[in-house]
């Protein structure tokens, strides 16, 4: 099986949470400090040796491909003066790797978002990040970590991590058996047998939940053709991996790192605490 090259980034998403912020503004392009959210997520594809990110956009998206973009205005308004160095990490995001982009044109859910995504994914072995679970590690980030793994199981790749119960109802849910790997710690690796999108937490079958970190394969998308509308009438991505899982092809993995939650308002203000002290200190 071929090399993790790509990432796939659904960025398609309305971010109603954040009206009126996103009213004109996709929510991936919302900063923590002075840096978008899809931006801290593309910086992670890297660190993990990806060089090719596919956004799947949508309408008032326009915004993140030119932000991927050198803006030749703004270059030669601050060039040799002291502000220069304010583009010097998207300037070197935009010269390690390649951007493509497609568009979906109806909001079917994120199984649906990943099969659109397709056309710039091909044949082949691919991530996915959800900008809005923004990670940090002072270690290897998080895909670092997934992509390990991959090279060693060969199979779909979810991030977990432990929740209180009451929140299952805002996540993928998961259970398995755990597998024994002498290099992770005992419970860090389970193999998927059940999957629940958003269950209420007396139907969830443990407190694992998915964040929004997938290592897939590409037989992802054929069952994805066939998977049926689930949880709030769209096509989960959850459901399609349990089909996966069933054949024993999903691993779920707790991550090393921190996690946040900027799809939400306090997710958003905690991510932005965090990053502020750390590069203070
Ligand atoms: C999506 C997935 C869910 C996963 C979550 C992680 O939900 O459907 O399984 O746990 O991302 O952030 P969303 O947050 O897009 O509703």
């Amino acid at each position: 099986m071929s090399k993790i090259k790509k990432c796939l980034f659904p960025a398609a998403g309305y971010g109603t949470r954040f009206l009126p912020a996103t009213k004109a503004i996709p929510k991936e392009m919302l900063p923590v400090l002075t840096k978008p959210l899809l931006q801290y997520g593309v910086e992670e594809a890297i660190e993990a040796g990806l060089s090719t990110m596919a956004i799947v956009t949508g309408r008032g998206k326009r915004s993140i491909e030119d932000h991927f973009d050198i803006s030749y205005e703004l270059e030669h308004q601050i060039k040799g003066t002291s502000k220069e160095g304010y583009l010097k990490e998207i300037r070197s995001v935009i010269g390690a790797c390649t951007f493509s982009y497609t568009r979906q044109i109806e909001m079917k859910g994120l199984g649906h978002a990943i099969l659109t995504g397709e056309t710039l994914i091909g044949d082949e072995p691919f991530a996915v990040v959800l900008a809005d679970d923004l990670c940090d590690n002072e270690g290897d980030g998080v895909l670092v970590q997934m992509v390990k793994l991959y090279e060693k199981y060969k199979c779909c790749v979810v991030a977990v991590e432990e929740i209180p119960p009451q929140d299952s109802n805002k996540y993928g849910v998961i259970a398995g058996d755990i597998i024994k790997d002498e290099n992770y710690a005992k419970g860090a690796l389970v193999r998927v047998n059940d999957m629940v999108e958003k269950p209420e937490p007396k139907d969830a079958p443990s407190n694992l939940a998915i964040i929004g970190r997938y290592i897939l394969t590409p037989e992802i998308f054929e069952v994805l053709k066939d998977t049926k509308p689930g949880k709030g009438g769209e096509i989960q991505i959850t459901d399609a991996l349990l089909e996966m899982a069933k054949i024993g092809k999903v691993i779920a993995y707790k991550f090393d790192g921190k996690r946040f939650d900027c799809g939400s308002v306090d997710g958003f203000v905690e991510a932005t605490n965090y990053f502020y002290t750390k590069a203070e200190a």
